[in-house]
């Protein structure tokens, strides 16, 4: 079982150039990086084979698609299925990521069923969930994640591997993130949701403003496992202090 995994969401960042230079500088940087953290790249699907094939022989960084359809093929113009990014050699897939729900409408439903579509290939999912501020205010948050999780369970088999990334909607991109102690009580939880389903071996990401400057602290409280990150990812020094942050 990995526990300790730090990934980067690119989002829709950086020219085919600059993916280019911080995959060699991250390259570069594999020395540095403790040889029990598992580095995931998630990055536009344009860059996906070109990455595989940099760190082809790197089995600590793996890749990872930010989206995929729920079938594996058909009549769905744009779209991009879990086999066809099995085919280029991408071992992950973020699911149900905030940005997607909230600008692409992804309903729990959808993402039970992207989460299944994944584990027929064996693409590995990283099922994001989290809660809004008025969720939150409302004290609704507890509610929304045991929603989340258990869609996202729904076809989902503890035989086969999967992440799960609690990100607050409120801390991503903000600058500000969860305080050490939100984040562990939402993981504590989560946790005890992937246990009744006997899954015991989850690694379970804290995602929302982690940065070279508090991932250590977060990463020291129980039950996280690592960080998702997005804007501090971007850029491979901090990235690399990222993976460099486990007690
Ligand atoms: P930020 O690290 O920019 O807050 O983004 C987090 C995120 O959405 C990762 O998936």
């Amino acid at each position: 079982m990995i526990n300790k995994v730090v990934a980067a969401n690119w989002k829709m960042n950086k020219t085919a150039a600059e993916a280019q230079i911080w995959a060699s500088g991250l390259i570069e940087s594999l020395d540095e990086i403790p040889s029990d953290v598992q580095v995931i790249v998630a990055a536009p699907a344009i860059y996906l084979r070109e990455l595989g094939q940099k760190f082809r022989d790197q089995p600590r960084v793996k890749i990872a698609a930010q989206n995929c359809h729920h079938e594996q093929k058909g009549a769905y113009t744009g779209e991009i299925s879990p086999s066809m990014l099995r085919s280029v050699g991408v071992d992950y897939c973020i699911i149900g990521h905030s940005e997607r729900r909230s600008m692409f409408l992804e309903t729990n439903e959808l993402i039970s069923l992207k989460v299944k579509a994944c584990l027929e290939v064996n693409l590995t999912p990283i099922v994001c969930v989290g809660e809004t501020l008025a969720e939150r205010e409302s004290g609704y948050h507890y509610g929304v994640i045991t929603e989340q999780i258990t869609a996202a369970l729904t076809f989902a088999n503890p035989e086969k591997p999967i992440i799960i990334a609690y990100e607050p909607v409120w801390a991503i991109g903000t600058g500000i993130s969860a305080t050490n102690e939100q984040a562990a009580e939402m993981h504590a939880l989560i946790l005890g949701l992937l246990a009744q389903y006997n899954f015991t071996n989850t690694p379970v990401l804290y995602g929302g403003s982690c940065n070279d400057g508090n991932a250590a602290a977060l990463f020291s409280m129980p039950g996280i496992s690592g960080g998702l990150v997005g804007t501090a990812a971007l850029n491979i020094r901090s990235f690399v202090r990222i993976t460099q942050s486990f007690s």
